[in-house]
C-alpha cells in the first residue's frame, strides 16, 4: 500500500524549548520519535504534533517548525496547546493517569475529573487539524496514549476515511484497567479506528478481555483479530507488531569513524574494567533504582566483582515538573551515592552516573564499549534501547541482561539473560553470569538477536501495519513466537547455573 502518510502523535519529533532567554528546538526523546523519524524520512508525509512550546511574546514557533521541518526532510503541522492544556491534558490525564495505569501501577493515578475534560477538549483540537491538513488518499496514523479519543473526534466531524492506531505503552489486565472512572468511553472510543495495533499478544489479550466485558454486544474472532460492534455495526482489526529501529542506522552510526574514534577513547577510560550500561528515560517504569540496588548487591555477593566492573547509567530528563518524577531523580542519586560510597576505592568509582540526553555518536559509542547491556523495567510497551544495543554489536559479542517485563522480551528472549527487575538475588547473579560468560555463549547469543532485530525492523513493522490496515491477515508474516510468561514454561535463559569463578574481566 502507499497511501500517503499523516502520522499523528503527541509529540512532533523535535521540542521548541528556551534556553537562557533563547528559543531553540531539539531532537525529542523516547522510542516513538525514534522508531517514527526514519519511516517518516524514508516515505515522506505530514507529522501533526504538539512542539512542546505555547505561543508567547518573543517565539516563531511556525518559523522555527518550518526550518525544522526543512532539516527532517518531512513536513510538520504544530497543535498548539495553552499552559492549561499542557497541564492537564500532557502531564495530568496523560502521565498521572494513563501512564501509570496501563503500566499496571493505578496506586500512582490521579483521577482528576478535570484531566478528562482536558483529554477530550485537546484531542479534539487534534481532530481539528488533522481534518484541516487531510487529503482524501492520506492514511492516518494516530499514536500512543495521549490520542485514544482522535477516531472518534474524526467521526464526529464526518471524516470517514481508515484511521489506524498503535499503542506504544501496554495495554493492562482487564482488573487494572477497569479502574479507570472514563473506561467505557475510552474503549468505546478506541473502536472507532478501523485497525488497532498493539506491541505483544499479552497486551491484545488483555484489550480483548477488557472490551468483552465492558461494552454489550461486542463479538472477537479469528482468534483476537477482528472484534465486531453491535451498534453501529462494524470490524475493528487488531494486530500484534513488536516496533522496532532501523538498523542499518545504528549498525552504520556505530561503524562511522566518529564513533569508533570516541568508542576507542571511553574504551581507554575504562581500561581493564567490564563495562556494564544502563540507558534511560528518567522514569519510574524504567527500574532504575531496582538496577542500582542489585548493581551493589552483585558486589557485596560476589567480591570477585570489586574493581572489574563499573555500571555507567545514562539517564535522559523526562516529565521533570511532575513531583515523582522529581523524587525519582532524587532517589536514583541517593543510591547511586550509597553504592558508590560502599564500594569506591582509589583509582575505581563502581557508579558512573550521566543525567543528560546524548547526541547519537556518544550514544553508539557507549553501546559499541558495553560488555553487558541491562534493560530492566518493571514493565516496558518495548524498550527500543535494547534493540539499539544489538545492533550496534558489530563483533556480535556482549551481554544482554532483559527483563521478563519488556515488550522486547517477547522476541528478543532467546538470545537474552531475562530477569525478574524484583528479584534483587536474581538480578546480582544475572551481572556476575553476565561477567562471567565467555565469547562463544556471547557470540551465539547476540548472533540470534541481531537477527532478529535485522529482519524484523521498523520498515518491516510498518509494512504490516499499513498491509494489514489494506485487510491483510499478516499475522501470516509474524515474527518468532513470544514468550509469554502466562502461556509458556519460561525459558532456559532464566534457569542460569551459578558460575564456579570469576575470570579475568580483562580478557
Ligand atoms: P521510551 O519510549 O519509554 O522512552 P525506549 O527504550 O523505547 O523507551 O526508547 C528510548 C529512546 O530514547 C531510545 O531511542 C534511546 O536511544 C533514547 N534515549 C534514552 N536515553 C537517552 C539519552 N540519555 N540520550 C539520548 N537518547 C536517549
Ligand atoms: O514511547 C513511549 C513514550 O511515551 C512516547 O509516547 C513519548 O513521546 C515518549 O515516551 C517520551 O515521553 P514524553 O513525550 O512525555 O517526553
Amino acid at each position: 500500500m502507499s497511501a500517503p502518510l499523516l502520522v499523528v502523535s503527541n509529540r512532533l519529533p523535535v521540542v521548541i524549548e528556551q534556553h537562557d532567554g533563547q528559543w531553540c528546538s531539539r531532537p525529542g526523546s523516547g522510542g516513538l520519535v525514534t522508531a517514527l523519524t526514519p519511516v517518516l524520512r524514508q516515505r515522506g508525509g505530514l507529522w501533526v504534533g504538539w512542539p512542546g512550546a505555547s505561543e508567547q511574546d518573543g517565539l516563531d514557533l511556525d518559523g522555527m517548525l518550518s526550518d525544522a521541518g526543512a532539516a527532517a526532510g518531512f513536513d510538520f503541522a504544530a497543535v498548539k496547546l495553552s499552559d492549561d492544556e499542557r497541564d492537564k491534558f500532557y502531564y495530568g490525564f496523560s502521565n498521572e493517569i494513563v501512564w501509570p495505569l496501563f503500566h499496571g501501577l493505578h496506586t500512582r493515578c490521579n483521577f482528576d475529573p478535570s484531566f478528562w475534560e482536558a483529554y477530550r477538549a485537546v484531542n479534539c483540537k487534534f481532530a481539528r487539524t488533522i481534518k484541516e491538513n487531510v487529503r482524501a488518499d492520506d492514511f492516518i496514523w494516530v499514536h500512543d496514549y495521549h490520542l485514544m479519543h482522535v477516531a472518534k473526534e474524526l467521526r464526529e466531524v464526518g471524516l470517514r476515511q481508515k484511521i489506524g492506531f498503535f499503542l506504544h505503552i501496554p495495554f493492562p489486565p482487564s482488573e487494572i484497567f477497569l479502574n479507570m472512572p472514563w473506561r467505557f468511553d475510552v474503549l468505546q472510543a478506541l473502536l472507532e479506528f478501523d485497525v488497532l495495533g498493539f506491541q505483544t499478544q499479552g497486551y491484545r489479550r488483555n484489550f480483548t478481555q477488557c472490551i468483552s466485558s465492558v461494552i454489550p454486544g461486542i463479538s472477537v474472532r479469528g482468534r483476537g483479530r477482528v472484534v465486531t460492534t453491535k451498534t453501529p455495526r462494524r470490524k475493528v482489526r487488531m494486530g500484534v507488531f513488536p516496533i522496532s529501529i532501523d538498523f542499518d542506522e545504528f549498525a552504520d552510526q556505530a561503524a562511522s569513524p566518529e564513533t569508533t574514534a570516541r568508542a576507542h577513547e571511553v574504551r581507554e577510560e575504562f581500561a581493564n574494567r567490564k563495562l556494564m550500561l544502563g540507558v534511560d528515560r528518567l522514569d519510574y517504569t524504567k527500574g532504575i533504582p531496582e538496577r542500582v540496588k542489585a548493581f551493589g548487591d552483585a558486589l557485596d555477593r560476589y567480591p570477585e566483582l570489586r574493581e572489574k566492573i563499573t555500571l555507567v547509567q545514562v539517564v535522559v530528563p523526562s516529565r521533570t515538573a511532575i513531583h515523582e518524577y522529581q523524587d525519582l531523580k532524587a532517589e536514583i542519586e541517593k543510591l547511586v551515592s550509597e553504592v558508590n560510597g560502599r564500594h569506591t576505592v582509589s583509582g575505581w568509582v563502581p557508579i558512573h552516573y550521566v543525567f543528560r540526553s546524548l547526541d547519537r555518536t556518544n550514544l553508539t559509542a557507549l553501546y559499541r564499549t558495553a560488555d553487558i547491556m541491562s534493560v530492566t523495567p518493571l514493565r516496558d510497551g518495548m524498550n527500543l534501547v535494547a534493540k539499539e544495543y544489538c545492533a550496534c554489536r558489530m563483533e556480535s559479542d556482549g551481554v544482554l541482561i532483559l527483563s521478563e517485563f519488556a515488550g522486547t522480551a517477547a522476541t528478543m528472549h532467546r538470545g537474552a539473560l531475562l530477569v525478574n527487575p524484583h528479584d534483587r538475588v536474581g538480578m546480582a547473579d544475572a551481572v556476575y553470569y553476565a561477567v562471567m560468560m565467555g565469547k562463544e555463549e556471547q557470540r551465539t547469543r547476540m548472533r540470534v538477536l541481531r537477527q532478529g532485530v535485522r529482519r524484523f525492523d521498523v520498515f518491516w513493522w510498518l509494512d504490516m501495519f499499513l498491509q494489514a490496515s489494506s485487510g491483510d491477515d499478516v499475522e501470516l508474516a509474524a515474527p518468532p513466537e513470544e514468550y509469554d510468561l502466562l502461556a509458556i514454561l519460561p525459558p532456559e535463559s532464566i534457569a542460569r547455573p551459578v558460575p564456579a569463578r570469576v575470570p579475568d574481566p580483562a580478557s
